[in-house]
């Protein structure tokens, strides 16, 4: 009987990562509460998350879409990373006020910068609508037919659920398909710069230490939601008015320490979870090395320009850290994979689902879901691999190949949408184009050009080749395209796009860059795209029925979390260090000695401001250092994503401890599958944030807005009251 016990308590430990996960905040009650509270949590799940009082939910918007971010005054100060603000520091910059190499701080309402475009969207509320997104399915349908009606459900939805006028409503699935929920949101669109501290801060280490612990970084920026004068959504006007929120975040002093409970809250963008061991092979046997090897091309050329010229070097300064920071990701992903053993541990899972199916008599239903995912990964193989060639040579890394893509789509619109769609697209894309090409160089996008198409060439399966490409010089054809292609510079693509749809796609017609985009536009559509899709709408209609055996037949205990669809969700756990390898014990919080240790004088990625060397000596740390040092980086088990960049780490009472940026380069395979030995997010100590805006940038008018709480020595104080 004992050796049963153990046996079995053996076999169920790897089944389910007994850590991780991230939950839906307004069903925390029931699933999560007890353990949280275990952790160590002082509050309740209804602080968290409340339909009719202010809880924390309210004080966390998602950031333009792809961050997050948290309100941290009562005059809608707002919180987020510097590199999810980025983009807008680098927006504002130019060789004389280069807000990204020195900073910026704006010490009154007026001198803060409005962004065009930049969003703030708060969830207002959840509810669960599954059943009417059900309605009318019937197992007898194809999964084409399916979808059809679900879409068809979802539009009613949307639809007809109540919400104001300027609120949103958005439907989304969770489980692949098994559940429904309807979010309302409220979406800020006056979203002023506020503050950022110089790159050598907010990004030191730059792509070096990027995906790395231990990490010395203060990627943090500051803005402000405004808005009209009834505290709702407004594009930017002058006489927008600081928002005023449901709540914000007071900002706690204490610090973290080992073992602490903490609460990263956000907007995580995609995992997969759930994914069949054969699914993971692929990723780390085929789709990640094309990737890695693509943009292993495209990031040498544009890092020996950027080196070389001041002017490149802040023109590409953000399309190259987006470009390599997945690069860098994919790289530790595939490691982390191989290392955790995560296809084998996969493949136990599924023999452990397939016993529970045979044993509890469920064969008819679902005995065929694993077989059909082989046969159709094994199918979709070829299929995978041409189209990220597409993407990444398209979409991602050849800007001139992006915009005659978009050219591309202009003469979609008007086969399919006529004259007046075409107008408008026509014009919206060459407003967006000045911005874009006021940040290129023809140079560097050349040479990408030329490496990218010869790899494309020679890593697509030859019968997904347009035929201009079989024997092709890729020399000839990038010589051939930048020296007559109009997408070269901004005034011959404009002019290039004026006139009627007919007379602008007779012009493409003849411009050698549309003709290379077009012949492979074409090939991936017509070779690719369709049977891509269709293995994929038959691979989803198996993930749903896979979720739904795991669903039923795991364990009671097991832990079993939607994927993130950038939808608000809680994750919970400890700070914690990490052992990556024998003899080797990572602590999990760093100090500003740390940055001195990696200090290289004029380095573009290690180099130290004069400011902080000289706080740094007079260990001028005010109310922020902790013991003579001063924190700047701390580790723990959340189970982050891209996405959750900018989320509060919160402690056990509500308050505002540390800011998400990054995952440990062990653990970045937590996408697919989350080891809670090697997991770990990583977070900027808040006090850090606050040293710099105060000490380093001097702007105590933002500090003043501030609501600064003690809340160990609070603690501490009423327990000797208490004795
Ligand atoms: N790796 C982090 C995330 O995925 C931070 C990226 C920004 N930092 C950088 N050095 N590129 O977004
Ligand atoms: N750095 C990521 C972000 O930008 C977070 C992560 O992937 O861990 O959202």
């Amino acid at each position: 009987m004992k050796i049963f016990r153990l046996l079995f308590i053996f076999l169920s430990l790897p089944l389910f990562a007994q850590q991780g996960g991230m939950w839906i905040p307004s069903l925390l009650e029931g699933m999560n509460e007890a353990e949280m509270t275990n952790l160590g949590m002082k509050m309740t799940a209804q602080d968290i998350y409340n339909l009719n009082n202010a809880s924390l939910k309210d004080a966390v918007p998602h950031f333009n879409g792809g961050c997050t971010s948290e309100v941290i005054s009562k005059q809608g100060l707002l919180l987020t990373n510097h590199h999810c603000g980025y983009s807008q520091i680098q927006s504002h910059s130019s060789l004389e006020h280069d807000y990204l190499e020195n900073g910026f701080w704006a010490m009154s309402l007026k001198e803060e910068l409005p962004n065009p475009g930049v969003t703030a969207s708060f969830m207002v509320r959840i509810e669960d609508v599954t059943t009417q997104v059900m309605n009318g399915i019937t197992e007898a349908m194809t999964e084409a037919d399916k979808q059809i009606k679900i879409e068809e459900n979802i539009a009613n939805v949307v639809q007809s659920s109540p919400k104001e006028a300027w609120q949103e409503n958005r439907v989304r699935t969770f489980y692949e398909g098994n559940q429904y929920m309807l979010f309302v949101v409220e979406t800020y669109k006056d979203i002023r710069l506020v503050g950022a501290p110089p790159s050598s801060i907010g990004k030191f280490g730059s792509d070096t230490d990027n995906w790395i612990w231990p990490r010395h970084t203060g990627d943090f920026s500051l803005f402000r939601i405004y808005a009209d004068k009834n505290n709702r959504p407004a594009e930017y006007s002058e006489d927008n008015v600081p928002y005023t929120p449901k709540h914000f975040l007071p900002i706690s002093l204490d610090g973290v320490a080992e073992d602490d409970f903490t609460l990263v809250f956000g907007y995580p963008g995609t995992t997969d979870e759930y994914l069949p061991s054969v699914a993971i092979e692929q990723v780390i046997n085929t789709i990640n090395p094309a990737r890695i090897a693509i943009r292993d091309a495209a990031l040498a050329i544009q890092d020996k320009y950027m080196r070389a010229d001041p002017q490149i070097k802040i023109q590409y300064a953000s399309k190259f850290a987006r470009i390599a920071n997945y690069w860098k990701k994919w790289k530790g992903e595939t490691l982390g994979l191989t290392k955790s053993n995560a296809v084998g541990i996969k493949k136990q899972q599924e023999s452990a689902l397939t016993s529970q199916i045979n044993k509890k008599g469920k064969q008819q239903e679902y005995g065929q879901i694993l077989p059909q995912f082989e046969k159709y990964y094994t199918e979709i193989e070829s299929y995978a691999l041409a189209r990220e060639y597409y993407l990444e040579t398209v979409l991602r890394n050849v800007e001139l190949l992006r915009t005659a893509y978009q050219a591309y789509q202009l003469k979609q619109v008007y086969d399919n949408r006529g004259a007046q769609s075409f107008e408008d697209r026509r014009n919206n894309m060459v407003e967006r184009l000045e911005g874009q090409y006021k940040d290129y160089s023809k140079q560097v996008d050349e040479e990408v050009f030329e490496a990218l198409i010869a790899l494309y060439a020679k890593g697509v399966p030859q019968q997904f080749l347009p035929d201009s490409f079989k024997n092709m010089n890729a020399q000839q054809l990038t010589d051939k395209v930048y020296k007559n292609s109009a997408f070269v510079d901004y005034a011959s693509v404009k002019n290039l796009l004026e006139g009627d749809a007919e007379t602008v796609i007779a012009k493409l017609n003849s411009d050698p860059g549309f003709q290379v985009v077009k012949d492979m536009a074409d090939a991936y559509f017509e070779k690719v795209a369709p049977k891509y899709e269709e293995l994929e709408l038959n691979i989803s209609g198996l993930e749903r029925d896979y979720m739904k055996a795991l669903l039923e037949l795991s364990p009671k205990d097991a832990r079993i979390f939607p994927n993130a669809n950038s939808t608000l969700r809680v994750t919970y756990g400890k700070v914690a260090g990490y052992s990556p390898a024998d003899a080797i014990y990572y602590e999990p919080v760093t100090h500003l000695e740390g940055v001195m240790q990696k200090y290289v004088p004029g380095d573009y990625e290690f180099d130290v401001p004069q400011k902080l060397l000289e706080l740094y000596k007079a260990k001028d740390y005010g109310q922020y250092g902790e013991n003579g040092k001063m924190p700047i980086n701390f580790i723990g088990t959340n189970h982050t994503t891209g996405g959750n960049s900018g989320s509060p780490a919160i402690d056990a009472y509500g308050n505002l401890i540390g800011l998400n940026f990054d995952r440990v380069w062990e653990g970045t395979m937590s996408d697919y599958y989350y080891d809670p030995a090697l997991s770990r997010n990583i977070m900027v100590d808040i006090r850090y944030v606050l040293f710099i805006v105060d000490k380093y940038a001097g702007a105590k008018n933002l500090i003043d807005e501030l609501m600064l709480v003690h809340p160990k020595k609070e603690k501490r104080k009423s327990k000797n009251r208490k004795k």
